[in-house]
């Protein structure tokens, strides 16, 4: 049997011949980073210090020649071809902390609203056994009878005994997935969902201030990270979401936003738009105004989410106002159709 080894910690995990790396550790529970699950977004890249890969089909932005040449790998398409892979990852203390995923589990869809001209929420609930997820997590959705690509979807709400998933989909155009959802899927059919995976899951013990940047259907894992932390009686210091639309119409579930409010003083919900102008609501991207909002950020933990280049320039701000490197923690929602989806 072929095995993965982590160094430092040198654990060691059984390789079944087929499976990614990144799947393999899933299974037994370790958080490797990841995103769009198909070697276009390099989120998942891991120095390999020994043994031999099929790096599969990956796109040359998510990994570079300098990166390959210095014995990087994509673990989401790696395939491993010798006994034993030694990969760089984690410390000496390494150990699982993911609910290994689950493919295939059956759900049905029991709601589907439209927010905004181009987001879904869809509500899914468990006709088995629910997936376990950490808020902040993802699943994949899609349908190998009907050739529809699986693609990546966070998790807007948080566990819950009734095993019920929400999703915003946003629509993409360009994508078969999103335009079967909106279009095709309807409500009482069953479908079949992988998950949960990522490891976009937070610190709800953090004892700083807490600063979420959403973009777009971005604000679904913070919804679920936020929501998780301030039940539970984390985020004890302030905690707010600063949530960009471009206009007045893309503003979407207020009324949760309402609620926490009111229930826990320590939170905030605050819009900016960055097309138009509204009374008693920010104007301008985010990065503009985040200086004259927050004009030291050192002491702050931030949760950034949406297009990958809204969290580069999220992240590149913050950086300039002080936030430290572990204490920025993003997820970018990469444009999961410029490759070949996984049926
Ligand atoms: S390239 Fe591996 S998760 Fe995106």
């Amino acid at each position: 049997m072929k095995k993965i080894r982590l160094f430092p910690s040198l654990k060691e995990v059984s390789y079944h011949d087929g499976e990614s790396v990144l799947s393999c550790l899933e299974k037994n529970g370790y958080a490797l980073p990841s995103n769009c699950r198909a070697g276009a977004c390099g989120e998942c890249k891991i120095k390999i210090r020994e043994g031999v890969i099929d790096q599969g089909f990956i796109l040359d932005m998510a990994l570079s020649q300098s990166d390959r040449d210095q014995g990087y790998a994509l673990m989401c398409m790696a395939k491993v071809k010798s006994d034993l892979l030694e990969i760089e990852w984690a410390d000496a203390e390494a150990r699982p902390k993911l609910f290994p995923p689950v493919e295939n589990a059956l759900y049905m869809l029991t709601e589907k609203i439209s927010l905004t001209k181009k987001i879904q929420k869809i509500r899914l609930r468990a006709l088995g056994t629910p997936l376990r997820f950490w808020p902040g997590q993802y699943i994949q959705l899609g349908s190998v009878e009907k050739k529809i690509p699986y693609k990546s979807y966070s998790i807007a709400n948080i566990p819950n005994q009734d095993g019920e998933i929400i999703l915003y989909i946003s629509r993409n155009n360009e994508g078969v997935t999103s335009k079967w959802i909106h279009d095709e899927l309807n409500i009482g059919e069953k479908i079949k969902i992988h998950g949960a995976y990522g490891t976009f899951i937070g610190d709800p013990s953090a004892e700083t201030p807490v600063l979420c940047l959403a973009q777009g259907s971005g604000l679904a894992p913070i919804t679920s990270l936020a929501m998780a932390a301030l039940l539970r009686g984390g985020f004890r210091n302030p905690a707010t979401i600063l949530f960009s639309a471009k206009t007045n119409e893309d503003l979407f579930e207020k009324g949760i936003f309402s609620f926490l409010e009111s229930k826990f003083r320590n939170f905030r919900f605050r819009v900016t738009l960055t097309r138009e102008q509204n009374p008693g609501l920010l104007v301008g991207r985010i990065p503009m105004i985040l200086p004259s909002l927050y004009p030291n950020l050192s002491n702050y933990s931030l949760y950034i989410a949406g297009s990958p280049e809204f969290v580069a320039d999220c992240v590149a701000s913050c950086k300039k106002l002080g936030a430290r490197d572990q204490c920025i923690h993003t997820e970018g929602f990469y444009n999961q159709d410029r490759v070949n989806g996984t049926i």
